[in-house]
């Protein structure tokens, strides 16, 4: 891990940083519909951040990443979806990305989580051990985007869908949604058929 980086747990005074940091590395992605922010707000409203990790350099906030349950129509639990993540454009490509997710992974582990899936780009998430799995899928998804990473070994097999959060495309009041403590988000909520 680059010893100048911090990966902490989100707290309040992190809202507006995650905010801008997500705006910000969503920025000039081709593929982004750029309501990534409103993403990580409704998750954070709705208490589905299973674990929302912030990266520090600095004193600053330059990168974050969001796990929220997904539900899987094999009615297997403990899953997760991981996304959104950003990193500022000026820190990319130092490893802060990588050292998020692994964080993020980890913390999944120690909930007891069985796994965890995404929408992303191929080029980069088999390095964590995420691959395509035959048989398991999002609606609407081309299957060479769809990750899963099982970490027993045995992914199910199914539909997944990722939290209602995820169709997020509209502002909110940022004061109203500081995080709290009771942040426990379980593979059981309500979910649609979206991309992380
Ligand atoms: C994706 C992102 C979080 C990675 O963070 P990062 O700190 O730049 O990543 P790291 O430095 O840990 O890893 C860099 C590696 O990832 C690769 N990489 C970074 N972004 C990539 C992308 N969008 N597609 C493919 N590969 C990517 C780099 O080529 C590099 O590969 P290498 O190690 O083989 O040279 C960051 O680039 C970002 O915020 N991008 C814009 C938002 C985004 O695309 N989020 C993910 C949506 S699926």
């Amino acid at each position: 891990m680059n010893p100048g980086v911090t990966i902490r747990n989100e707290t309040g005074a992190d809202v507006d940083a995650i905010t801008d940091v997500t705006i910000e590395a969503f920025k000039t992605l081709a593929i982004s519909n750029h309501t990534e922010q409103f993403i990580v707000e409704a998750l954070r409203a709705a208490k589905a951040l299973a674990a929302s990790l912030v990266a520090e350099v600095d004193g600053r906030v330059v990168g974050h990443v969001a796990f929220s349950p997904v539900t899987i129509s094999d009615g297997t639990r403990g899953w997760y979806g991981l996304g959104p993540v950003s990193v500022l454009p000026e820190y990319q490509r130092q490893g802060i990305g990588t050292t998020l997710i692994r964080a993020g992974l980890a913390r999944l582990r120690k909930l007891d989580a069985r796994g965890c899936c995404l929408v992303g780009h191929p080029g980069y998430y088999r390095r964590f051990g995420f691959e395509n799995v035959p048989g398991l899928a999002v609606e609407g998804v081309p299957q060479e985007v769809f990750f899963a990473l099982p970490f027993d070994g045995h992914p199910p097999q199914g539909i997944v869908a990722f939290h209602d959060g995820f169709t997020a495309a509209g502002h909110s009041d940022r004061a109203a949604l500081a995080p709290d403590d009771t942040r426990t988000a379980d593979a059981h909520g309500d979910s649609s058929t979206t991309r992380s």
